[in-house]
């Protein structure tokens, strides 16, 4: 089938045990999943029989995020390190595309040029990078720092952090390589280049130590919406992960940045926006949403209500929580999502329990609970409508939603001639459609 712009492209985002909040205790869930690798290579090879496009392994340098007795309730604390998950996943699996984040705000452009190369190499075109300055401000204190760099000071690194390393992937030309056993030339010397890159925040002279890989350069993926973001991506990614609550909200977000990409010297269809998608199916409408509440009575009230203090910025402990939400002072610089979740509660009357299971299973991202049917048609009304090219699916708990994604949602896709009914091509970048960049020393340009 060919790569038509009609085909939603899907991703299959990996996390430890489960999405939902509470997913890790649903009494089919592997809970040990994130420290047991031959679950995550069942995964990776449920995902390829989906013929997903890829597999995105999300990352943080702390396990920090609540306070102790809640984070010890949670599952998201502790995992196999993504690049060595994603280097010992490429040999078991043949087409899908194999993405994780490295934070530009505390790594090294070399370090990470030479590590999504060599998974390049290794999983023959499968590599992606997902920039991301990191979210969470804990990871200062694993590095040395007390606090986490401003938000436009971290773009600014990761803008030319990302010029580095896409620079260092054109050290080698494609073939650099002659390895001339007669005249004893092992690579043409004119076909490797150094950078010699002095900027603001790093100097890197290169070249790399790893060959143009068969991407000519992993794609590049991007998941901050803020303005900075939003620019970073319409100059230099080609994937962008996102969470929208709404349609509505979706196509603002795709307009306004496929929209930038003309300005920076673009075409708007070499980037993919694949919003994040909680998706619980069940046979029937009725199943799917049984089975989603059950996850939502599993949340825990201690979490549930440290989630949702966090979210409303506003100490809701000792509260009733079946009663209802405090009326929350909004004159105090709260951060905007706090007024919208005080007047929800306030229009809908909800508790606090209420509240919380409204928001802890998505942590932002839209949610389809419903039937095959049901899910294929908002899948196809938000790709229809310029609000998606795909999607990042999220299964609320693994492996039981990946399953039934995969068996459910996927035929259905393929019956409306959405979805792919097989893998056409060999690289990450020939599966999404996005052409192999050139180098910037081709036709002895830049030499
Ligand atoms: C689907 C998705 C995946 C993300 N993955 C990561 C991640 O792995 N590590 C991380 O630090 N931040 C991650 N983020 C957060 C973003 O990188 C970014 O920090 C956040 O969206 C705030 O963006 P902003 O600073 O541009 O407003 C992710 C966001 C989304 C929507």
């Amino acid at each position: 089938m060919s790569n038509n712009r009609r085909q939603i492209k899907l991703g299959m985002f990996l996390r430890p045990a489960a999405h939902h909040i509470a997913g890790w205790r649903h009494a089919d869930a592997w809970a040990d999943g994130g420290l047991d690798f031959s679950k995550f290579a069942e995964l990776a090879r449920t995902a390829e029989r989906g013929l997903f496009d890829l597999l995105f392994s999300a990352d943080a340098l702390t396990g920090e995020r609540y306070d102790r007795d809640t984070l010890s309730r949670t599952s998201y604390v502790a995992w196999i390190e993504p690049m060595s998950l994603l280097t010992a996943l490429a040999p078991l699996t043949r087409n899908i595309g194999l993405v994780c984040t490295a934070t530009t705000t505390y790594e090294e452009p070399y370090h990470v040029a030479r590590r999504f190369a060599s998974l390049d190499l290794i999983s023959g075109g499968r590599s992606g990078w997902n920039v991301v300055t990191s979210a969470n401000d804990a990871e200062a204190s694993n590095f040395g720092r007390e606090q986490h760099l401003p938000k436009a000071e971290r773009y600014a690194r990761a803008r030319e952090f990302v010029g580095v390393v896409r620079g260092l992937w054109d050290s080698w030309d494609d073939d650099a390589f002659q390895f001339d056993k007669q005249t004893g030339r092992f690579y043409d010397p004119d076909k490797r280049h150094a950078l010699d890159h002095k900027g603001d925040y790093f100097q890197v002279r290169g070249p790399l130590t790893v060959s143009r890989s068969p991407q000519g350069q992993p794609v590049i993926v991007q998941a901050g919406a803020s303005e900075d973001g939003r620019q970073l991506a319409a100059e230099t990614a080609e994937v962008v992960f996102c969470a929208h609550q709404s349609l509505e909200a979706a196509r603002a977000f795709y307009r306004d940045v496929k929209g930038r990409m003309p300005a920076a010297g673009r075409d708007p269809d070499h980037l993919k926006i694949m919003p994040g998608l909680g998706v619980m199916v069940g046979r029937t409408r009725a199943e799917a949403e049984a089975k989603y509440q059950e996850l939502q009575d599993l949340i825990s009230p201690e979490v549930g209500v440290a989630l949702l203090s966090k979210y409303i910025a506003w100490d809701l402990r000792g509260h009733d929580i079946d009663g209802p939400v405090p009326v929350v002072p909004q004159d105090r610089g709260a951060p905007s999502r706090s007024a919208l979740l005080s007047d929800t509660a306030r229009a809908e009357g909800l508790s606090i329990r209420q509240l919380y299971q409204r928001i802890a299973g998505g942590r932002g991202h839209f949610y389809v609970v419903g039937s095959p049917v049901d899910v294929v048609d908002m899948m196809e009304e938000w790709v229809s409508n310029e609000a998606a090219d795909g999607f990042n699916i999220i299964p609320p708990f693994f492996p039981n939603s990946l399953d039934e994604f995969v068996d459910l949602v996927v035929p259905e896709l393929q019956r409306r001639g959405l979805y792919r009914t097989r893998y056409e091509g060999n690289t990450l970048r020939e599966l999404l459609g996005l052409p192999r960049p050139l180098s910037r020393y081709a036709n002895g340009a830049g030499m």
